[in-house]
């Protein structure tokens, strides 16, 4: 990991007002969450179009429920935040990161204390009933009877996006517009190659914004878009730039 950039990274940091993040499922590799392409993969393992469409669910929600649904609530479970997530909360804490805008539905940005999160794929974390207006969170959730059903009867869905699905238009109009607003923006875990998430970063570097892309791997920003590249793991990265940050004193 080169040290230099880290050095420049953490002065840009230092005198920026407004710093946005978009993060994708990289950023919670380290928290055990496996991602969707590459290696051991979700996409590896099933077909989305079996078993992550809107069709697949409303046809059979008892196998989406099985196969797919089970499995991202084992590992929701088991995950915990890990430095990634933290030290996007710590710079919220420092005042200078203000939303984070993810592709991700495990629900850790909360959890690591960031407050504006603007879920672009919806979450796993709180399900609805398809029926009437029933939510409830995923921990409430008895797995024993599948599909898992509201007490009208209706069948209870996660508050995700599923394929076939638009993403919330609110939030992508938020995301959209903090993009245009923000000074930095980190572009953490995202392979970009989904829409509209992967145009996020072109607004914000079209408004003036610097990119800080942190990846083990280049991505389609990576030499057009990306101002910075550092090449790593999200908690290893974030953890050295915030050990930089406090060396450069910020924390005064
Ligand atoms: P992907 O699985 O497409 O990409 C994960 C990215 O994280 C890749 O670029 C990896 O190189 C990188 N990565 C892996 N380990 C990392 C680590 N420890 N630290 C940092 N980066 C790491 O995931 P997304 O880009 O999030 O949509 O995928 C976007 C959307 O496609 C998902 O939200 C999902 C999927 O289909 C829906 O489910 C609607
Ligand atoms: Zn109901």
């Amino acid at each position: 990991m080169a040290e230099d950039i880290i050095q420049e990274v953490a002065k840009k940091i230092i005198n920026a007002k407004n710093i946005t993040a978009l993060t994708g499922a990289g950023i919670s590799a380290e928290s055990g969450m496996p991602p969707f392409r590459g290696k051991g993969g979700i996409w590896e393992k099933f077909d989305p179009m079996e078993y992550a469409h809107i069709d697949a669910f409303m046809h059979n929600p008892a196998k989406v429920w099985n196969v797919l649904l089970k499995e991202m609530k084992v590992n929701i479970d088991n995950a915990k935040p890990n430095y990634g997530h933290y030290g996007l909360a710590a710079l919220e804490k420092m005042g200078k990161l203000k939303t984070v805008i993810t592709q991700n539905v495990d629900g850790l940005h909360q959890l690591a204390g960031n407050t504006d999160v603007i879920e672009l794929h919806g979450n796993f974390v709180w399900y609805s009933c398809l029926y009437c207006d029933f939510r409830c969170e995923i921990k409430n959730i008895d797995l024993n009877k599948i599909p898992p059903k509201c007490k009208c009867g209706g069948i209870l869905r996660p508050e995700c996006v599923f394929f076939g699905e638009a993403v919330p238009m609110e939030g992508l109009l938020r995301a959209n517009f903090t993009a245009s607003k923000c000074d930095i923006m980190f572009v953490i875990g995202t392979s970009a190659v989904v829409y509209p998430a992967a145009t996020i970063p072109i607004i914000a570097k079209e408004s003036g914004a610097k990119i800080i892309e942190i990846n083990p791997e280049k991505t389609p920003l990576t030499h057009n878009i990306s101002h910075y590249f550092i090449k790593g793991k999200a908690g290893e990265v974030m953890n050295k730039i915030m050990t930089e940050l406090q060396s450069q004193s910020i924390f005064e």
